[in-house]
């Protein structure tokens, strides 16, 4: 039995990872900030699926939040095989109208905290010699677009340089990087996705399963669809004025 730790589980992205794990026979430990929907979201997947569930209410961004998830990833005794870097949130407007607070805090929570984590959990998968720790980063790392793309970019490069270091000791890293997803992100962040083609937008069941593919394949980067492949592709090539405007209206979104 393998048990995977996934953060922000309880919506968008995060909640298809803990629900496709849980169909596939995973138990679980699932972090997020709002407790009483985690342990709603525990329950009913402990219920469909048949699986152990662990709720673990817990602030990434908060010093004693992350030392508890951090603690939980170290414990020797109940090992976590699989770990999903999922939460994670966009930041609106532009470095100069930003505060240093708000963006430290954006910055954390897309590098610092999975970074921390990583380590966390990496030192047990080790000495197993096997495991898997999974970032999600977006389309956007590969774009010229602000901050949150700079953070994303982390991700990917990080995950690189960690899956050749690590893949052939049994520990694989990827990084999965999606387009335009349904969920509560661009409505957290209050900005409007009217600009954004209907083509461009994908569901989390469908990312999930194909991100699940390329982690099984121990990838090192994850681009789901060929549409956000050949988007991804071209923003590396074209000039950067062209690649920050194409496809990419939401501002500050992906
Ligand atoms: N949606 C997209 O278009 C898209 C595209 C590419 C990449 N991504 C990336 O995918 C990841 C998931 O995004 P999503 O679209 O699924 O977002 P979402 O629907 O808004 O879900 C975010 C999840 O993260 C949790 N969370 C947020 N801040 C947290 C914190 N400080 N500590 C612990 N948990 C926290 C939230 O729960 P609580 O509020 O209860 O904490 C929630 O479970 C993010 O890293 C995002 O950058 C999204």
């Amino acid at each position: 039995m393998t048990t995977a730790l996934i953060t922000g589980a309880t919506a968008g992205i995060g909640a298809e990872f803990a629900r496709q794990f849980a169909a596939q026979g995973h138990d679980l430990v699932l972090v997020a900030r709002d407790a009483s929907r985690l342990a709603e979201a525990a329950a009913a997947l402990q219920h469909e699926f048949g699986v152990r569930v662990e709720a673990l209410p817990a602030d990434l961004l908060d010093p004693e939040g992350l030392d508890s998830v951090a603690a939980r990833l170290l414990e020797r005794r109940r090992p976590i095989d699989l770990l999903v870097n999922n939460a994670g949130y966009g930041i609106r407007g532009e470095l100069h109208e930003n505060t240093v607070e708000q963006e430290k805090r954006h910055l954390d929570i897309h590098v610092s905290v999975p970074l921390r984590l990583t380590q966390a959990a990496l030192g047990g998968m080790l000495d197993r010699g096997s495991g898997r720790i999974v970032l999600i980063s977006s389309v956007a790392a590969f774009t010229p677009r602000g901050t949150y793309a700079a953070a994303k970019a982390w991700g990917v490069t990080f995950a690189r340089g960690a899956n050749l270091a690590y893949r052939d000791r049994g520990v694989s890293v990827t990084a999965v990087c999606p387009g335009f997803v349904r969920t509560e992100f661009h409505e957290r962040m209050e900005v409007s996705t009217a600009g954004i083609p209907v083509f461009l937008w994908l569901d989390a069941p469908r990312v999930v399963r194909l991100a699940i593919r390329g982690i099984e394949r121990g990838r090192s980067v994850v681009i789901p669809t060929l549409r956000y492949r050949v988007i991804a592709g071209l923003a590396r090539v074209l000039p950067d004025r062209v690649a920050a405007a194409g496809g990419f209206r939401s501002r500050g979104g992906d």
